[in-house]
């Protein structure tokens, strides 16, 4: 019952890897602030997991995300943990990159990192304590073809949160986790794309990882809820690489 009391404030709380982590909170005695772009699929999600509330917001619009902090204050009384965890994936040649397209993928990664962290910060510390996860990818330490504005976002997102290390002290540290390949609802379509069914797009992915797997969301989860916890006390500005040895293979 490490979050007991806890509320947490999660951005793409509607799936994969940030349903996960809401449920872990709130299996450990916290609450969840679930903020997606869909309102229903947020609140759905909240209903499903119990201690929750769905929240609709647009991470690369500052108003919303501002807007859904405060409706989570108001709800739950205040804002504990954070998980930036929105996020979308497209790939393809940096030459079919219009700046528009480009942009977007600033704004809703690290504009959207960026905006959650502004305005949970000033919650945080008025409580005395708190604790930020964002989410990088091992595209922000490795060398992918055609990752170009993905994996520019994603090492943004590791920079970002090495940087914001300072001011969020000393109440509130803040990490950083880099998932390798996990099925979510992001990965799901290119799985199938790939592999016909989801059990051959799996084996197909996987086969690229020492561990011969591909992780799950709430593998993802479990690290986030170490950084998110009182375990995680000494540790700050860190990104921690979570890939079945992807990177270092
Ligand atoms: N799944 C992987 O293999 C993988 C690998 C590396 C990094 N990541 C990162 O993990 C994070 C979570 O992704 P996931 O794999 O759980 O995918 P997911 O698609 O299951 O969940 C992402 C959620 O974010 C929401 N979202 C997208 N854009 C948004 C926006 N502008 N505003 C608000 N919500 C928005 C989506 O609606 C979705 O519910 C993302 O940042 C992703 O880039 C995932």
């Amino acid at each position: 019952m490490r979050f007991e009391n806890k509320v947490i404030f999660v951005t793409g709380g509607a799936s994969g890897i940030g349903r996960a982590t809401a449920e872990r909170v709130v299996d450990e005695g916290g609450r969840a602030a679930l903020v997606d772009l869909d309102l229903d699929r947020a609140r759905a999600a909240a209903a499903q997991i119990g201690n929750a509330i769905g929240l609709a917001a647009n991470v690369a619009d500052e108003g919303q995300v501002k807007a859904a902090v405060d409706a989570t204050v108001a709800e739950l009384g205040g804002i504990d943990l954070a998980l930036a965890g929105a996020g979308h994936a497209e790939f393809g040649p940096t030459a079919e990159w219009d700046s528009e397209r480009f942009m977007r993928m600033l704004s809703v990664h690290v504009g959207g990192t960026f905006y959650t962290c502004k305005h949970v910060l000033p919650a945080m510390k008025s409580r005395g304590s708190g604790s930020i996860v964002t989410i990088a990818s091992t595209a922000a330490v490795m060398a992918n073809n055609n990752n170009v504005p993905y994996g520019a976002a994603k090492a943004g997102i590791s920079g970002l949160t090495r940087q914001l290390m300072f001011e969020a002290l000393p109440e509130v540290r803040i990490n950083c986790i880099a998932p390798g390949r996990t099925i979510t609802g992001m990965t799901t379509p290119l799985m199938l794309a790939r592999g016909g069914d989801m059990e051959k797009g799996e084996e197909i992915f996987g086969a690229a990882i020492p561990m011969k797997r591909m992780g799950t969301a709430d593998e993802l989860a479990a690290a986030i809820c170490f950084f998110l916890s009182d375990d995680a006390s000494f540790i700050t500005g860190q990104t921690l690489v979570v890939d079945g040895g992807e990177t270092i293979s």
